[in-house]
């Protein structure tokens, strides 16, 4: 592995490509690439990158984000079948007709959504920037799309803050993070009944009403970090846990279920990554001009309101 690690760093380096890394890859994958971010951290270093390629291990939408704010960038998705079931969920003509049928809210996306999508929505979020975002939007009717789950979080927070908005959704969500239950929770808190339990917002409310901390994977690792406490449940994709297990050597983590697993995030392989570099894998997204340029307003929205 090693010796693949080192042919990859040295074609990067030949070839003069940027390598980004969604913290769901694996654990070798993220030691080999330039950038590891959530997607809010992706989507801002997008534009950052100095180098005229960009390879991005990942699924498809994070891809097109790059695409969308450096449409000047060749950007290569790592794995051509690494997609997010979610950003399949919905599409833009469904979206058109709730608008019709909601016409004063403001439509907020999830960034886990196609360019096509973006298209025909007002502002993105990230799991990080989803509750201050929409705190600050003038608009108090918001039709969130299209995490159901995410967008119960995000309402409930805005609450908490005296923040009171007229929610509507649509019943999408991420299938990995929905199929955890109470139950789970019950199980781990009592296989581990000393640790803190840390769960991503796209986790059913059942799960995030008894969290200790909700956030972002970039947000749950910086909570691990610096908190005192010794033991961990990590509610997110199970590489979190192993990458926290990396980084905090003397606290325990343990994963929520071993059914946590994005099949999607797990497709991408360092020899993959090595033949994007060779040129003879991976897949390189192209839109349209006028899909980027409709797109990329709810993402400028995103990192103006979200920055
Ligand atoms: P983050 O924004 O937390 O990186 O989430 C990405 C994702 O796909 C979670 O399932
Ligand atoms: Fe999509 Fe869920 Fe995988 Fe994230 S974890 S990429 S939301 S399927």
């Amino acid at each position: 592995m090693k010796q693949l690690q080192e042919e990859i760093l040295r074609l990067k380096k030949e070839k003069d490509i940027c390598i980004l890394a969604h913290s769901y890859q694996a654990h070798e994958i993220l030691e080999i690439a330039d950038f590891v971010g959530d997607s809010y951290r992706l989507s801002a270093l997008a534009q950052e990158a100095r180098q005229q390629t960009v390879v991005m291990c990942g699924v498809r939408f994070m891809a097109e984000t790059v695409k969308i704010l450096s449409p000047e960038k060749t950007v290569l998705l790592a794995h051509p079948d690494a997609g997010c079931p979610m950003a399949e969920q919905l599409d833009a003509e469904t979206v058109l007709q709730l608008k019709r049928q909601y016409p004063d809210c403001t439509v907020v996306a999830y960034i886990n959504t196609t360019a096509e999508l973006k298209t025909v929505c007002d502002v993105c979020v990230t799991s990080s920037s989803a509750v201050k975002i929409v705190k600050k939007l003038p608009n108090d009717k918001i039709l969130f799309i299209p995490d159901i789950n995410l967008g119960t979080y995000v309402q409930s927070q805005c609450e908490a803050a005296g923040v009171h908005k007229q929610f509507y959704f649509v019943r999408g969500g991420c299938p990995t993070h929905a199929k955890m239950t109470a139950r789970d929770v019950e199980k781990a808190k009592a296989a581990h009944p000393d640790a803190l339990l840390l769960v991503h917002p796209e986790c059913l409310p059942e799960v995030v009403s008894q969290a200790d901390f909700v956030g972002s994977t970039a947000d749950i690792q910086r909570f691990a970090k610096q908190s005192d406490a010794k033991e961990f449940i990590i509610g997110t994709e199970n590489s979190i846990a192993e990458h926290l297990q990396y980084d905090c050597p003397e606290k325990r983590f343990h994963v929520l279920s071993k059914d946590l697993i994005c099949p999607n995030m797990k497709l991408t392989t360092l020899p993959d990554v090595r033949n994007v570099l060779l040129g003879t894998f991976g897949e390189e997204i192209r839109l349209d001009g006028e899909v980027i340029t409709a797109a990329r307003h709810c993402i400028d929205e995103m990192l103006r309101l979200g920055g």
